[in-house]
Order: structure tokens, then sequence, then C-alpha cells
């Protein structure tokens, strides 16, 4: 029998991939700790509640999700980590003398546990308080594990697996409705994101850019802008932003943005509102709110209509309330455009995107423009398009949507690590607030950014560049060269954005975190 060893761990259970299916199997010796006595599992667990809750004083055990997902917090007696399990190719192993819950199950999770022991009621500590004596008595140092491991920067298969049957059952049961365009499942989910975003109208729509592109057309057709009209868009975004102002035939000014937060400047918007300024589209990027009572007294001095690109934060709350009195992003401006790109927080498995809106004539004008303009059917009262959300995308996400708000938790749980645990002067952390960001991409800026990502890189950390090139700077943007955006300049040169998804663990982001604070400049 080995040694029992001190602190809990991820074991890789071996694969066999094979077209007919995989197969993976613990075995000893091999990956397998200890010899098993005991086998049991969890399977129907309500997604509120909660296992566990006990120590034990000789038993070890591996769990493992076997389909779907769940938690496993272990307190070792002087901190609490916590485990995301959806692999079933994967195991957490837990020696004796952990308190452990398990919560967050998903829908059809099963969860396998194998144990060093036969069930005896002796060995078990239900009691915490004993637990923490015991604890406290036995505490030995955990010694550091020393090996490679691959970080990577977002795996969108391991991102979807823990819904993958459910996602199936959901597409299924659009095909068998034969209901292939609009219907119940588009409606339901248009329900459900107008209920997210405090706003009474979400119009389905076919990707983030149309979105944004229906709303100004949208506003067009209402004659609350003209074509020429100014649009004021952060110099740094992704080129999405402004492709909806250009195509509109309105023009995209761009204002530079605060190093920090990485969005709109209040200070530099005042540079560049001119009489022809009719609106202005902040973009939540990397997933923090851009709105502030600088922002909102600019709107009101201007009047201006308020557009907000929130592809990148879904589910993240404002610290001042909108134009309307409610906090959510999607519902603090005039109108919203958001993506379901599938790297998103909520990610399609496909193209997918979202109007929202306070306004109900805009609300309407979009409804008849994503569908070839027409109020009602063979009568087309605008050149419209056709940019419908697909049922299929609505279902698979109606799926993930109640898990939303845990996997950006779990987000700003990683953001916190990094930010309390890099410390590294050759990086620039971004500014950690609460609901405000739900990080969806932890950016720092480094001046060597090449010599750094290759460093994380040999070190097994996969980085990306959110974006490597402001869209003042792309070549059809020729005209808007020369705008005055510094810091949005910097960032472009400088960015990293470190990996922060579900799929990995809050042990992975203290070893990034320690990888990163191991890296020096020559
Ligand atoms: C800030 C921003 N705006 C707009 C978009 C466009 O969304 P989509 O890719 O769904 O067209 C994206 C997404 O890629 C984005 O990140």
């Amino acid at each position: 029998m080995d040694n029992q060893s001190v602190t809990p761990r991820i074991i890789e259970i071996p694969r066999v991939c094979d077209p007919r299916g995989n197969l993976s199997f613990l075995q000893r010796p091999g990956c397998m700790p200890f010899d098993v006595k005991r086998v049991y599992y969890l399977y129907d667990v309500p997604c509120d509640s909660e296992r566990g809750g006990h120590s034990h004083r000789r038993l070890q055990q591996v769990l493992i999700a076997i389909t779907g997902a769940f938690d496993v917090n272990v307190d070792d007696g002087t901190k609490v980590t916590t485990y995301h399990l959806n692999r079933p190719y994967q195991g957490l192993y837990l020696p004796s003398g952990m308190w452990r819950t398990l919560d967050n199950f998903t829908s059809g999770a099963v969860c396998v546990v194998l144990a060093s022991e036969i069930y005896d009621e002796e060995e078990y500590v239900r009691d915490y308080d004993e637990f923490k004596s015991l604890s406290k008595a036995g505490r030995t140092e955990a010694k550091p594990e020393n090996k490679k491991k691959h970080y990577p920067f977002l795996d969108l298969g391991l991102v979807n697996q823990p819904y993958k049957q459910a996602i199936k059952d959901a597409a299924c049961r659009v095909i068998e409705s034969g209901c292939y365009i609009g219907g119940p499942e588009v409606e339901g989910f248009e329900k459900e994101i107008a209920q997210l975003c405090q706003v009474p109208h979400a119009i389905g729509v076919s990707n983030g850019l149309d979105a944004l592109r229906l709303i100004l057309r949208g506003y067009i057709e209402l004659g609350r802008l003209r074509y020429g009209d100014e649009v004021i868009v952060p110099g740094d975004t992704y080129v999405a932003s402004v492709l909806a102002i250009s195509d509109n035939g309105l023009v995209p000014v761009f204002a530079d943005v605060d190093i920090n937060t990485k969005n709109l400047d209040a200070e530099a918007v005042k540079r560049v509102i001119t009489p022809r300024t009719r609106a202005i589209m902040p973009v939540h990027l990397y997933g923090r709110v851009s709105w502030d009572e600088e922002l909102a007294k600019i709107v009101k001095e201007n009047q201006l209509l308020v557009i907000e690109d929130n592809a990148q934060a879904i589910g993240a709350k404002s610290p001042i309330p909108g134009l309307y009195g409610t906090s959510m992003t999607g519902g603090l401006g005039h109108a919203a455009g958001m993506s379901f790109y599938p790297t998103k927080n909520l990610g399609a498995l496909g193209d997918g995107g979202i109007i929202t809106t306070h306004d109900a004539e805009l609300a309407r004008v979009v409804t008849a423009l994503r569908n070839y303009g027409s109020d009602r059917q063979y009568h087309n009262k605008y050149a419209g398009l056709n940019c419908r959300l697909d049922p299929i995308q609505a279902a698979m996400m109606r799926v993930k949507l109640p898990y939303l708000a845990r996997d950006n938790k779990h987000r700003q749980a990683i953001a916190k690590i990094y930010n309390d645990e890099i410390k590294n002067a050759a990086v620039l952390l971004p500014s950690y607030g609460g609901d405000d960001c739900v990080w969806h991409q932890y950016v720092v800026l480094v001046e060597d950014r090449d010599g750094f990502r290759k460093y994380l890189l040999d070190n097994g950390v996969e980085t990306g560049v959110h974006y490597p090139r402001a869209p003042f700077d792309q070549p059809c943007y020729e005209e808007y060269a020369d705008a005055d955006c510094p810091n949005a300049t910097r960032i472009c040169v400088e960015c990293v954005s470190l990996p922060i998804n579900s799929s990995m663990t809050e042990d992975d982001a203290h070893e990034i975190a320690a990888i990163v604070n191991s890296y020096a400049t020559r």
C-alpha cells in the first residue's frame, strides 16, 4: 500500500479514445492511489442540494463526475479549495482528514466514489469542531508537487461537456417539434434574457454584430438618428462595435479608454463630443460595466442615445442604475446588443445574439427588421434583413443559462486569485471590483508581450491577445487612423489574456499566478 499523500489532487485517468466510444480506467499500479474496498455513487441529486459535510479518520477516496458536473469543497483545516469536477477522465483524490461538501450538481450528474475502506460509522468525523481540532493536531505541511501541467486558454469542448446530454436533448426537442424558425424556444429564451437584463423586451437575432446593427438601423427608421450622425465608441473594442456604426452610414468617433478599467474614459468622451454627436456606445469590455455617474451626466446633458455593446458582460451589475433605474447590463441604456459567440460567458454552439431594450417602439421596429422588415406576413414596412435567432441555438442556450450566475461567480473567484496573488512589477493587473465585472477576459499589460507569452507557454500556460489592433488602426478604417487614443494603443501593444473560464479550477489559477510571478524580465 502507498504511503497516504496528504494533499487532495486531481488525478488524470487514462483514456482510450475510439470512434465507437471512449474508455477510461483506474488501475494499480498506475493512477489509482489505494486498493478499492467500496464503490458507491450519487445520482438524481437536486441542483440546490449539498452532500457530504464530514471527514474521515482513515478512509481515502477518489471522486469522479461520470456524467455532468459538481463542485467539491475541500477544507484541510486551514483553507477551503473548490474543485469543479466535470470530466469522466479526471478524478479528485481525497486523503483522509479532509472536510468535504459537494454542491452545484448539474441535472443528470453522477458522482462515483471509490473508497479505501468499507463503511464504518466510527471512522467518520461528523462534527466540524472535532474535525478542526483533529486537523490542528495532525497538520502536516503539504509538499509542493513538481509536475508539468498544461493550462489551455479555453477548451470549448470542456466548457460544454457538463451539459452535453442536456444540449443534445434540447436540439432533438427542436428537431422533433418541426418548428425551425422562431417558435417557443426562441420566445422562451427571449423572456429569460429579458428577465436577466431587467428589461421588458428582448429580440433574438443571428449574432452580436447584427444586434448592434439592427438597433442603430431601428433608430434611423424611427427618425432618432440620421445618416452622418456621430456615434462615440471606445478606441479599445472588438471591431464589430464599429462595424455596426459604419454599416448604417453613421460616423464612429473614437474616445480613449481608462487604462485600468479599459472602458470609456469620461474626460476623453467630453473631448470628442461635437454638435453632430447623437449617440454613444459604451462597450462593457472584458465583462466590466462601462457606466458611471460622469458618463450618465454627459448622456443627459447632450441628450445622447445610449446603445450598450453587451457582447462580453452578460450578468454584470452596474454600481449605479442606468437610464431606466435598473442595474443589469443590457438594460442600462436605451438598447443593448449581446453576442452568444461560442467563447462568450453564455456561448451558443454556433452564432447567436439578442437585442434587449426598455424602448417598446424600438422593439417593434427591430422585430420587423430581423424578419425582412415585415410588420405582418407579406407586408414589408421596412426594407429589412434576415437576422433571426436559430431555435436550436436558443434551446441549447436555455440549458446553460441557469448556470450562468454560478459560472460568472467562478470567473470572479479566479480573477480574485489572480489579483491577490500575482505580484510581479512587470505585469500590470486590471482593477478588481465586485459584481460589476463578470471577467469575460482577464487582461494584464506587459511591455515585453511576446517574451511573457513565450515564458508562460514554456511553462504550460496558453494565453490570448484581445485585441492586437485597435479598430481605428484596421485597414478598413484608414480615415480614422489619427484617432487620439493613446491608452487604447498601449493596450493593443501590451495586452495579454490569462486563462479564465468555467472549466478551469481555482487550483489552476493559484498555479498560473505562481508561474506569472516567476517570470522575470531580462
Ligand atoms: C465587444 C464585441 N462586440 C460585438 C461582438 C460581435 O458579436 P458576434 O461575434 O456575435 O457578431 C463581439 C464578439 O465577438 C464583441 O466582443
